[in-house]
Parts: C-alpha cells; structure tokens; sequence
C-alpha cells in the first residue's frame, strides 16, 4: 500500500488525536491499524460499544501501542461522548460507528434509526462544542439506491434509498450537511461501495460464504444472484478516507469505490473455486425484499481532488481474504457460537438453510 497523503494536523502538544468511532468493528479497526502504523504523531482514541459486530479483539496488535486507546462507549449516549471528548481533546473525528447490515434493517430498524441517526446527532453536536477542526462520515452508496443495467452512482446523484439501513445512512448524511450549511460545521462525507477483507463479520456475503464453504454448506444466493456490487479492499477504502480527512474540501461528498463489478453468482462461483467446492453447494433462496440491483461508483471526484483512487486488484485481494479466513478461523468460529447462531435461524431459516 502507499503511504497516506498529506500530514496529519496538530493538536495543542503537536500531537494530532483523531476520534475514531466504531473502531472495533470491521472497516474501523482496519483504519485505525493504518493511521497507527503510518503516523507515529497520531493518537487514535476508538469509541465504540462493542456490539454483535464489534470486537476488541480486532485490534489486539495495537494495544500495546501508546498512541491507542479503547473507550467502550455508545454514541446515543450524550454524557459518554461528552466525557472521552473532555478527556482527550481531539482535534478530528472519523465517524464509523453504525448498525451496518441491510438484512438485519429489515429485521428490525429500531438500532438502525437510534444509532445511525440519534448516534450521528450526537457526534455532530458534541464534536461541533468541542470545535472539532475536520470531521469525516463514513457511508455508503447505498444512499443512493439501485442502478438499472448501465451508468453509475455520481455525487450528483440524487438519494433515493431503499432499505432501513440505507435510510438511516441517508439522514445521517442529510444531518451531517445540515451543520456545515448552518454552522459552519468542518465536515466532509464519503460513500463507499461494498467492501472485502480482513475482520469482516460472517453475515456479510463474502465472509458468510467462506465460513459456509469451509464447513462443507450449502451457501444461501438471494434470487437469482445477477444482483452486481462493486467490491473494493477494505486497506483501498480507508486510505480513500484518510485522504478525505487531509485534503477533503469542507462540504463535499466524495465517492469511494473499488471499479469492480461482479454479479454476486460470479462471486460465489470464485469463491468456491478458491476454497476448492464444489457448485452444488449454491443455494438459491428468498430473495431480499426491496433488494438493489446494481451499485457501481464513479470516483473520479475523488481521484482529481484527494489523489486517491483503489489500487488492489481483486483477484490477489480476495485470494489473501480467503487465507486470512483460513489462518484466522478461530475468529470467525468464536463469533458464530454465540448470539449469531439465533441470528443465523432467523434470517435463513424460513429459507430452508
Ligand atoms: P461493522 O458492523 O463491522 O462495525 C460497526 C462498529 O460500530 C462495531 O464495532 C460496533 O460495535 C460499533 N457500534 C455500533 N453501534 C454503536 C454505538 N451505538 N456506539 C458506538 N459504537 C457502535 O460495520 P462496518 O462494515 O465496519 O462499517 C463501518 C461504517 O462504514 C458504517 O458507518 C457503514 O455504514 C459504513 N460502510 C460500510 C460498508 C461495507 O461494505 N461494510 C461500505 C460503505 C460504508
Ligand atoms: P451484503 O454483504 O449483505 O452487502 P449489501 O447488502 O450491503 O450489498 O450483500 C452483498 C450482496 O449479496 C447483496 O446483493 C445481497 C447478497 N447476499 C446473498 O445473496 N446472500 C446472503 O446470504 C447475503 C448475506 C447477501
């Protein structure tokens, strides 16, 4: 990977604290690992509740690093924001924390709308008191809802979101554009397709497909699997990020993606090449309801102005995936023996999985 872009910005010692929230989940702990092993000058503070999806253990190489630190805390919760802000002063905030699965929005949005969208109001309000100088949404694509066959999502592109999850995602990102047009407020967003690598949550595709694969099951396919995503490595999506955050124009959105397309059968068919199975396991279910079609992101805004665009070709990216499921399924097997498993029979098991 290359080295991150720009320097970071000081803070009253010379040393720049960003607020990372969610940073034990998924996308977070990959960010967090980069900005700490690229900035020695930067303190990452990660707020975060440590729900389902959240793992301390993600980031147990850094614990012992002095420029981490963990603050479990949920951002619904004013008084603890208030507190870890009051204890360390930071100057950025990267805002990560959310409820992050479609399925599960359609389960039930309650935590989606209080977390997503309550949380979000927080994090604004306190970082705003708190003089924040940059303040970087993490989002996604799917703000924008579903693409026909051709064309791709621009940051022009009007929101039209489909699910619970992309609709709490949506107000966020209308709160967040509220407070730079009212208050000035030092924010900038970005919007990432669908994203692969290490640490992901086995509910997600690729990982639930790897876990299934190695365990000789059947893999469940929504429909007829021609749905398309465009897949990005999660190491391509926080530089874009972190890119965002150091030369990101205050106000504006920037579109993040990986300019990979795949229908979700052609991914599943790899998939189980790479793990050596064979395609009778494809099982055909359910479709999702309300299930996008396509998502395919233009980021050359983000490309022109951060300098950034993703530079890991699939391919090597989801082989090295594959073997970090392999080396670390131990991970994944702690994971799924506890409240997964009651997650796992309600979302698949009406399907016949
Ligand atoms: P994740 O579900 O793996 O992790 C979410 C993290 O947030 C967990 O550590 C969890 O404990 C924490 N969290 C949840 N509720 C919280 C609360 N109330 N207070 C504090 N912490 C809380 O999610 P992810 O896939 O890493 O996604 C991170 C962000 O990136 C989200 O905002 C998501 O919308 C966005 N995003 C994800 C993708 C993707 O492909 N996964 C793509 C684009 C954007
Ligand atoms: P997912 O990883 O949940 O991401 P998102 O819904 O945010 O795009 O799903 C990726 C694609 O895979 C999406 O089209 C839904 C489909 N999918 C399945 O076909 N089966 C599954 O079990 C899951 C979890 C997803």
């Amino acid at each position: 990977m290359g080295k991150l872009l720009g320097q970071s910005s000081s803070g009253e010692n010379g040393v720049a604290t960003i607020l990372v929230t969610g940073g034990c989940g998924f996308i977070g702990s990959n960010y967090v690992r980069l900005v700490l092993q690229q900035e020695p000058n930067t303190r990452v503070i990660n707020f975060d509740a440590l729900t389902y999806a959240g793992n301390a253990a993600n980031l147990k190489d850094c614990e012992a690093n002095p420029n981490y630190r963990l603050v479990v805390g949920d951002i619904g919760d004013r008084a603890a924001v208030e507190k870890v802000f009051a204890e360390e002063s930071p100057n950025e905030v990267v805002h990560f924390a959310a409820e992050s699965h479609v399925d599960r929005s359609i389960l039930d949005s309650s935590p989606f709308i209080r977390t997503n969208v309550q949380g979000t109001q927080v994090m604004l309000d306190v970082s705003r008191v708190h003089n924040i100088e940059r303040y970087v949404q993490v989002s996604t694509d799917e703000v924008y809802g579903s693409l026909g066959d051709t064309g791709f999502f621009t940051e022009e592109t009007p929101l039209a979101p489909n699910s619970p999850y992309a609709a709490s995602k949506a107000a966020s990102d209308l709160l967040v554009r509220s407070y730079v047009h009212t208050h000035r407020f030092p924010a900038i967003i970005t919007r990432c397709s669908n994203n692969y690598g290490p640490f992901q949550f086995p509910e997600k595709l690729i990982p639930l497909f790897i876990s299934n694969l190695q365990s000789d099951l059947a893999v469940p396919v929504y429909g007829d699997g021609l749905q398309v995503r465009d897949w990005i490595h999660v190491v391509d999506h926080c530089q874009g990020i972190h890119a965002a955050l150091r030369k990101g124009k205050v106000g504006m959105v920037y579109n993040l993606g990986g300019l990979c397309e795949k229908t979700n059968m052609e991914l599943t068919k790899t998939l189980i090449h790479l793990l050596g199975k064979p395609e009778t396991l494809i099982r055909h279910v359910a479709d999702r309801p309300g299930h996008d079609r396509r998502y395919a992101i233009d980021c050359s805004l983000a490309e022109k102005e951060l300098g950034w665009r993703p530079t890991t070709i699939f391919e090597d990216g989801l082989r090295e995936t594959v073997e970090w499921y392999r080396e670390n399924r131990a991970w994944a097997d702690e994971i799924k023996s506890g409240a997964y498993r009651q997650y796992y029979r309600a979302q698949y098991g009406h399907r016949g999985m």
